[in-house]
């Protein structure tokens, strides 16, 4: 395949990035990441722990749906972070977020359906939307409104161009834009309105630092809600997350699952059960990322970056490199050959106007960001 499928599937650049960055590294040189959205912690000792002493017992399936214990714990999960009553039934247990989207999808909307997304936005929602035959509406925010969505922008998008379904983050990648209660009661507002379906995915959750994070399910029982313990967890390559779907949807989104991926990982369902209980030691690596968050911003600033301020979430900063590019491919690979600092073009995230921003996480540590900016303040300077 080429870079640009007729279909419009896009190769995810962040890769590419690591790609060449290991390539590097296996020659000898130092390289700091900052081209990916992991947590730089393994998850919480406990969890491993678990894991270890399940191992000789947990080789089968478990049932479509997940672990009684995992969907147990997730219910007393939105009791106590959202006072949400959920019903276990209404919860399956996903192999990520990733496998949530495509059961979300081939759920709610038959093949053909347009799906709103933001631009800006995380690159898997074009390519998953366009791969499985689905439309892609997207909606532009911008830096000067702080990549914020709002009511007003759904509406008008979809007088546009109609779409069925909405999928939202918040808070948001590549932005780290999370909109309070308020805003998130304009957007569940707007879509039963125009009775578009609100995908909303909370993947982020937990990592927000102006205040709660605040679940769709704490507005409205229509949406379909999907999460992960990728992120505030730190296992990613546990490929574990769920979602909760209205009733209407669970058997047919039961019904995929079975025939799709028959179940999530049973081991990973076991390490996530037991990391439900871990959350002070998530909230351990979110006050290094709040660190970070702070360090990179003003770091940014003074190199000559436009930055809007601090990301309200999530471990990511998107900002402008007009003062030295108007090619952020380039310059990433520039940043990287010659300062070994890895970041991610913002063509990965806006194919319109991605090309003026670069995307970089501060989810690794607190002495990779310092390094990066040291590194980086050589060669911009
Ligand atoms: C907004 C968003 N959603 C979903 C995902 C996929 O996460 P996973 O499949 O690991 O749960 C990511 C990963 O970076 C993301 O940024």
């Amino acid at each position: 395949m080429t870079d640009s499928s007729a279909d419009g599937l896009m190769p995810f650049q962040a890769m590419e990035i690591l790609k060449r960055a290991k390539v590097l590294e296996a020659s000898g040189r130092s390289i700091c990441h900052l081209e990916l959205g992991e947590p730089g912690a393994p998850p919480a000792p406990r969890v491993i722990e678990a894991v270890r002493q399940a191992l000789p017992n947990a080789q089968g399936y478990t049932n479509a749906k997940g672990l009684d214990g995992l969907r147990d714990g997730l219910v007393g999960y939105y009791q106590d972070q959202h006072g949400v009553r959920v019903d276990a039934d209404a919860i399956i247990c996903t192999m990520g977020s990733s496998a949530g989207f495509i059961l979300a999808f081939h759920a709610a909307f038959r093949p053909g359906a347009r799906i709103a997304i933001t631009r800006p936005g995380y690159p898997a929602y074009v390519n998953t939307l366009l791969g499985l035959g689905f439309g892609v509406v997207e909606i532009p925010v911008s830096m000067g409104n702080d990549w914020q969505l709002t009511g007003a922008d759904i509406a008008a998008a979809h007088a546009r161009e109609p779409f069925e379904g909405l999928l939202f983050a918040s808070p948001a990648n590549p932005t780290g834009a999370a909109v309070d209660r308020a805003g998130l009661a304009d957007i569940v507002a707007t879509c039963a309105r125009l009775g578009v379906t609100l995908i909303s995915d909370e993947i982020y959750h937990g990592l927000d630092y102006r205040g709660p994070s605040i679940s769709a399910l704490e507005l409205t029982k229509d949406a379909i809600v999907i999460n992960s313990f990728s992120k505030y967890y730190c296992m990613t390559g546990w490929r574990i997350g769920w979602m909760v779907l209205p009733e209407h949807l669970v058997r047919r989104a039961e019904i995929l699952q079975q025939n799709l991926f028959i179940s999530a990982p049973t081991l990973s369902q076991i390490a996530a059960t037991v990391a439900l209980g871990e959350r002070d030691y998530a909230e351990e690596q979110k006050a290094g990322y709040a660190t970070s968050r702070l360090r990179l911003d003003a770091g940014l600033r003074e190199l000559g970056f436009d930055v809007g301020g601090p990301s309200d979430g999530a471990f990511y900063a998107y900002v402008g490199i007009s003062r030295f590019s108007n090619d952020a491919m380039a310059f990433c690979s520039r940043m990287l050959e010659e300062a070994g600092v890895a970041m991610t073009p913002g063509v990965d995230f806006d194919r319109v106007d991605g090309a003026g921003f670069v995307r970089l996480s501060y989810a690794g540590s607190a002495a990779t960001i310092d390094l990066a900016l040291e590194r980086m303040s050589g060669l911009l300077r």
